[in-house]
């Protein structure tokens, strides 16, 4: 049986990029080769898409040591200059996908840019089936959903809806309150409101919340433009801060209060009409949350897993992970985050990520590594139901 083309996509002009780099590195270095061939395709940070002709050899060897930077990156999971990807970012060819149904079955065509103006079929790259293996803006968020959507590609992971709704913390939190889900008591509100009337704003915040408050933009990740404001002081600072990046800013009541730090327990969730939970871990950060520093940069924060919960927190763990995919029309894969307050142990659900980090030693493979999942056979399973979903799309008649 021919092996089916899968093409990696990473990089991506978000924040994360870098985070991508490492994911897509352990993708390619535990995808069956013997199922799949694999093509990367990595996109720069300012967001052109490049393939390389020798990607097979790249992604055997090192990376070229020309294409390292003399500084070490300070990400503790791995060095992204290192990883095959880096090489394919720094000696690829120019390609796109051009948002039509591929014609002679070509999915990727090549830019025409030099002079003899070679025939886009000439070096077009035909894949069966994409992983974007992007996290946050532009990759985690839709848009790149909807390009493969207009392209007819079958891909992995959530579609443009679900992908949208899992990114707009605000969206997010009304899908996850519509399906009756315990969700923090939240206000969201304007950059342009807070521009106008940030007295009027405060009152209103105060009003509704008791401080301290987590004060984050709508739509991104990675803890960036996230503040905790303790009190009046503070809460302004925070939301200016926000409203660097994005126009619209959710500010919710901190679970544990002034006196205790949230836990944090995370469950993977896998599948498509018929998705399954693993069981849940939980995170230890290193610092008064888990912001970017501690995210990335510091060393400490520990991953528990199982998560020390009981028997039945443990079921309704998984189970709200479960309804909080389906309360935002997600399909293949999805980590979904919880804050539980430690001492009347209510649990909330606070976030899902359509794209969460995917090294091998990432939260979500190593979820699905304690409930009986191996990395590669994650990454086969993905693939299938990336596969299954387009299939099913094909059935839907888009008119009379
Ligand atoms: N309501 C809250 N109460 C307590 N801690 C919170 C709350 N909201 C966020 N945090 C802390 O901030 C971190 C980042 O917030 P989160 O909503 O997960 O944003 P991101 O999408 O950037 O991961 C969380 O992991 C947690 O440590
Ligand atoms: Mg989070």
């Amino acid at each position: 049986m021919a092996k089916l083309r899968v093409g990696i996509l990473f990089g991506g002009r978000s924040g994360e990029h870098e985070v991508s780099l490492l994911s897509a590195a352990s993708v390619v270095n535990a995808i069956d080769k013997t199922k799949y061939e694999v093509v990367p395709i990595g996109i720069t940070k300012d967001g052109r898409w490049l393939t390389a002709e020798h990607a097979e050899q790249l992604l055997r060897g090192q990376a070229d040591k020309s294409v390292r930077s003399t500084q070490p990156t300070p990400l503790r999971a791995g060095d992204p200059e290192a990883t095959p990807g880096a090489a394919v970012l720094a000696r690829g060819e120019s390609v796109v996908v051009p948002p039509e149904p591929a014609r002679r079955e070509s999915g990727l065509a090549p830019f025409q840019t030099d002079a003899n103006l070679r025939r886009a079929s000439d070096r077009a790259i035909n894949v069966d089936v994409i992983f974007p293996v992007l996290h946050g803006t532009f990759g985690e968020d839709g848009t790149i959903q909807g390009l493969l959507e207009l392209a007819d590609i079958a891909y992995v992971g959530a579609g443009v809806l679900g992908s949208s709704a899992g990114m707009d913390k605000d969206i997010m939190k009304s899908l996850f309150r519509a399906a009756g889900l315990p969700i923090v008591k939240h206000v969201t509100v304007l950059r342009s409101q807070f521009e106008r009337e940030s007295r009027k704003l405060q009152k209103l915040v105060e009003s509704k919340l008791k401080y301290p408050v987590f004060v984050k933009p709508a739509n991104l990740g990675s803890s960036v433009g996230i503040s905790k404001a303790h009190d009046r002081k503070e809460l302004g600072p925070a939301i200016a801060e926000a409203a660097k990046f994005d126009r619209k800013i959710v500010i919710e009541e901190g679970v544990g209060g002034k006196k205790n730090k949230a836990r944090e327990i995370e469950c993977a969730v896998l599948g498509n009409d018929d998705p399954k939970a693993s069981v849940a871990g939980e995170i230890v950060p290193c610092k008064e949350f888990y912001d970017y520093d501690a995210k990335y940069l510091a060393e400490g924060s520990e991953l528990v897993i199982p998560a020390k919960i009981s028997k039945a927190e443990m079921k309704t763990v998984q189970r709200l992970a479960i309804a909080a995919f389906q309360s935002v029309d997600c399909t293949g894969l999805a980590r979904v985050d919880f804050l539980m307050d430690p001492k009347s142990r209510r649990i909330f659900v606070n976030e899902i990520n359509t794209m969460p980090g995917f090294t091998a030693i990432s939260m979500y493979p190593k979820l699905w590594g304690a409930t009986g999942v191996s990395y590669p056979d994650l990454i086969d399973r993905l693939i299938r139901l990336g596969i299954e979903r387009h299939e099913d799309k094909k059935r839907n008649q888009y008119s009379r």
